[in-house]
């Protein structure tokens, strides 16, 4: 049975021993994983086998952005070795999106969830006039967003304060998938603009990416537990 849960925990660690650690020390009934660029560069495809082997659903947070063909083979590449979602650029633009969507579909029986990043969070106005893009960061995601969806996407990744706009925009069933989410009274870190969980399921979200205040807290199985019984989600 697939996980009830929204939250997918990154496990940002740097090596596969740590990252295979705090799985364990998680419970893939309460939660998806996340592999990123360091981890997945450090520890390579065997990471992916481990953590299925564990029993979690994997987000393949690789965020490709290249030629139409090679993002699409590359995509090919993660459903085949039976990442629950993968993603891609959305600047890569159309036929990169389209590409990618078409090779999915021609897998036999594909559940591989194909998400778009949007605009990245660490970048702001002044970042985007440098890179010739002269609206604000919310216009440019709207437009991306919409993009994504006309080329065959699934859903998008999106400031769980965009998600409203959104799910208004592009309907309730284009998925959503939001970094950025710290219960309440956890420490903020390097995330700017945050909401807790039930603020971004409230505001359209359909999964919370959740690091640090579960991977580093001192028993992370209580908090990603406390914050599935607040959401109402896991008894
Ligand atoms: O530890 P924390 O909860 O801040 O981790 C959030 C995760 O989501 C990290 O893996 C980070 O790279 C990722 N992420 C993000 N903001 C984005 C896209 C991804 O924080 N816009």
């Amino acid at each position: 049975m697939s996980c009830q849960s929204p939250i997918v925990v990154a496990l940002d660690f740097p090596t596969m021993a740590q990252s295979v650690e705090m799985a364990k020390r998680l419970d893939p009934s309460q939660c998806r994983v996340k592999v990123g660029k360091e981890l997945f560069t450090t520890a390579g495809p065997a990471i992916l086998d481990e953590l299925h082997a564990l029993g979690f659903d994997i987000f393949l947070d690789l965020k490709f952005h290249d030629i139409p063909n090679t993002v699409a083979n590359a995509v090919s590449v993660a459903a085949k070795a039976g990442v629950w979602m993968v993603n891609v650029h959305a600047s890569g633009g159309r036929r990169m999106m389209e590409s990618s969507a078409n090779a999915l579909q021609q897998l036999p029986d594909n559940n591989t969830l194909l998400i778009a990043v949007t605009v990245l969070t660490s970048m702001d106005q002044s970042d985007l006039v440098e890179i010739g893009i002269d609206l604000t960061p919310e216009q440019h995601v709207k437009r991306l967003a919409t993009l994504a969806k006309s080329s065959g996407m699934d859903g998008v990744v999106c400031s769980a304060k965009e998600s409203n706009m959104l799910s208004t925009e592009l309907g309730k069933d284009f998925v959503l998938v939001t970094p950025g989410i710290r219960p309440t009274g956890a420490d903020q870190g390097d995330q700017k603009r945050i909401m807790t969980p039930a603020e971004a399921m409230a505001a359209g979200s359909h999964y919370l990416v959740m690091g640090r205040p579960i991977t580093q807290a001192v028993d992370p199985i209580s908090v990603l537990k406390k914050a599935n019984k607040d959401l109402g989600v896991i008894a």
